[in-house]
């Protein structure tokens, strides 16, 4: 029996093989790929200006220099996702073109405001977590360059969700003020992180081929339900309410029942008409073009360097 190319493409994947950058692969495993794996890398450069907003005006030495190392590693993550999504020849030139053109994607969670402290520790706390639950899996995905990328990145995800975490325990048991503000900055968050899984199943166009392909370990709905499992206990410890009236523990599927997602609000930002996005794509431009000087003189470097090492 003669298997196509494409039948012992997918038998490898069903081994759970790491597909390599020069395996022969489906042209719409390649876009795919490089359709998630760009959005993950803009999603991670974007993220670090909620965060950085906040750098200056972190309430101590020491939370400043955690925030700053915290804000560097985004920075590092964006790196190592071009270039994965590079491995697939994507050119990086035209992926930032894209993200600055507002062509491409990134998570809809980077254009909600940090208006306090208290959003700071639900970045961390929340944001994080939700990125860990959906990353940790991704280290099993099927393409070989994009899995190890993400080892790395989970761990320095998991000091951030923690450093998050602490911030909130501190603020939850300070002063009534400032448990006040931990609870209103966690009834701003707590929705918009839910929609950092995308949309539902049902309405998922990628989902089932990105199952098929082992590029997604677990559907949207499945890592959201195991996100808000986690989470209500953690938000009790606190001594914060979760904002959802219709949370309640379903013991039949030992597993929490919870509200509706406001899906026009998710698209709405998806599509560009979130409160921050257009200060996020701003703000990308300007250090675009205010470092075009750095890239220029980097090249001037590279090729003088070239130039005396051949005479
Ligand atoms: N924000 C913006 N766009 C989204 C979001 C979101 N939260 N969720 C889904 N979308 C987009 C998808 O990119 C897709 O758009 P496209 O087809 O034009 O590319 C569309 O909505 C439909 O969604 P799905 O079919 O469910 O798309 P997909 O299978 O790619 O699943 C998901 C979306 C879960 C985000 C997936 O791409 C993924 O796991 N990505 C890797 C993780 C990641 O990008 N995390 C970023 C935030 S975490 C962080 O950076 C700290």
């Amino acid at each position: 029996l003669e298997l196509t190319q494409e039948e012992q493409f997918q038998a490898r994947i069903d081994a759970d093989e790491r597909i390599e950058p020069k395996d022969w692969m489906p042209e719409a495993y390649r876009k795919t790929l490089i359709r998630q794996i760009s959005q993950h890398a803009h999603s991670e450069l974007v993220g670090m200006l909620p965060e950085g907003n906040w750098i200056t005006r972190a309430p101590s030495l020491k939370r400043k220099a955690i925030l700053l190392a915290k804000v560097q590693d985004e920075a590092g993550h964006g790196l190592y996702l071009y270039s994965a999504a590079e491995t697939l020849g994507a050119s990086r030139d035209q992926m930032l073109a894209d993200l600055h053109s507002g062509k491409a994607k990134y998570s809809s969670i980077f254009n909600y405001p940090t208006l306090s402290w208290a959003d700071i520790g639900c970045v961390g706390w929340l944001v994080d977590g939700a990125a860990i639950l959906n990353q940790v899996p991704l280290c099993r995905t099927s393409y070989g360059p994009y899995a190890r990328a993400m080892v790395r990145v989970c761990k320095e995800e998991s000091f951030h969700q923690r450093q998050g975490f602490e911030i909130m325990q501190t603020l939850c048991e300070g002063a009534p003020e400032q448990k006040a503000m931990a609870q209103e900055a966690f009834n701003r968050w707590w929705w918009p992180t839910l929609m950092m899984f995308g949309p539902k199943d049902a309405e998922s166009p990628n989902t089932e081929r990105s199952m098929q392909w082992r590029i997604k370990r677990f559907t949207n709905d499945e890592l959201r339900q195991k996100f808000v499992d986690m989470m209500v206990p953690q938000a009790e410890f606190l001594g914060l309410t979760v904002p959802d009236k219709d949370l309640h523990w379903n013991e039949d599927k030992k597993a929490y029942d919870f509200g509706e997602v406001d899906w026009d609000e998710f698209w709405q930002v998806v599509k560009g008409n979130g409160l921050c996005n257009h200060d996020r794509l701003q703000a990308r431009v300007q250090a675009h073009e205010d470092g075009a000087w750095v890239r220029e003189a980097a090249l001037a470097h590279a090729k003088k360097r070239t130039e005396k090492a051949i005479s």
